[in-house]
């Protein structure tokens, strides 16, 4: 089954299994939303059923919840886990300082509220989202349906004063109607193609009104596992300084992969 997969896909399974690795019997784990988090949820489903794994985890979005629950993981609410141990989910990109930029899937406010409850943020990516500078892609920010294109003006206007390249934003779109969240509020996709100070402009961008979050994790992940399209993974956890390389055998998960087949 591997041999259907698309490099990037393999990279994206192969971050996600070795990042499964670090979570233990009897932890809270948030996990993420997106495709590379969706590879987790399954392996971890699999050590579940196959490995006797016992954890609790929090889901960031009702696509992760329901995919969670099928797989057999035990799903609680980030209420009834107040803490988590760990936190992983996948980034749309990383730099050098483990900065992230997420949203891309539209759950960037659970993500945040449940990577800032945890004691580690491990992301889980594929080596095409590593970036120098963060801004290629598109920052997503959550805002209240009531007068949001007011607010998409007031945040054009102040984009102008921001370190950053283009100011240009886009109600992201579901089919005909604008993208609904979790929360029931739209997303505004920011095009700034580069963004010098992401600390000055997360900070300035949640002090709007009708700006609910942005999605822009600073100091938030402690480490990345980063997906190869060979099988390689790349370990970097900005705390300790330290990179691990390791490489991942496809074989072993034919169970996996098999599933998802059905
Ligand atoms: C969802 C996210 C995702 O983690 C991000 O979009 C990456 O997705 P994928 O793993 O599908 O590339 O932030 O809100």
């Amino acid at each position: 089954m591997s041999g259907e997969l698309s490099p990037i896909d393999k990279a994206k399974f192969v971050a996600a299994k070795r990042a499964a690795d670090y979570v233990e019997d009897g932890m809270r784990v948030g996990l993420g939303t997106g495709s590379t988090a969706a590879w987790l949820v399954r392996c971890l489903g699999e050590m579940v059923r196959d490995e006797g794994l016992r954890f609790k985890g929090v889901p960031t979005s009702t696509r992760t919840a329901e995919l969670a629950r099928d797989v057999g993981i035990e799903v609680i609410s980030l209420d009834e886990a107040r803490w988590l141990d760990l936190t992983i989910d996948g980034a749309d990109e990383f730099d050098g300082d483990l900065n992230l930029i997420k949203g891309g899937g539209g759950a960037l406010l659970q993500e945040k509220i449940v990577a800032t409850a945890s004691d580690q943020m491990v992301v889980i990516a594929d080596i095409g989202k590593e970036v120098e500078t963060l801004g290629a892609f598109p920052l997503p920010v959550e805002v209240i349906p009531f007068g949001w294109q007011t607010t998409q003006a007031m945040i054009e206007e102040t984009l102008i004063s921001m370190d950053v390249l283009g100011r240009n934003s886009t109600l992201r779109i579901n089919g005909e109607a604008p993208f609904v969240t979790d929360e029931g509020n739209h997303i505004l996709d920011l095009h700034l193609s580069r963004i010098g100070n992401p600390r000055q402009l997360a900070l300035v961008l949640n002090q709007m009104p009708g700006v609910v979050e942005n999605g822009l994790f600073i100091d938030i992940c402690d480490t990345v596992v980063i997906g190869f399209g060979d099988g390689r993974v790349e370990l970097r956890d900005i705390n300790e300084g330290t990179i691990e390389q390791d490489r991942l055998d496809f074989v072993e998960s034919d169970n996996l992969f098999n599933d998802l087949a059905e």
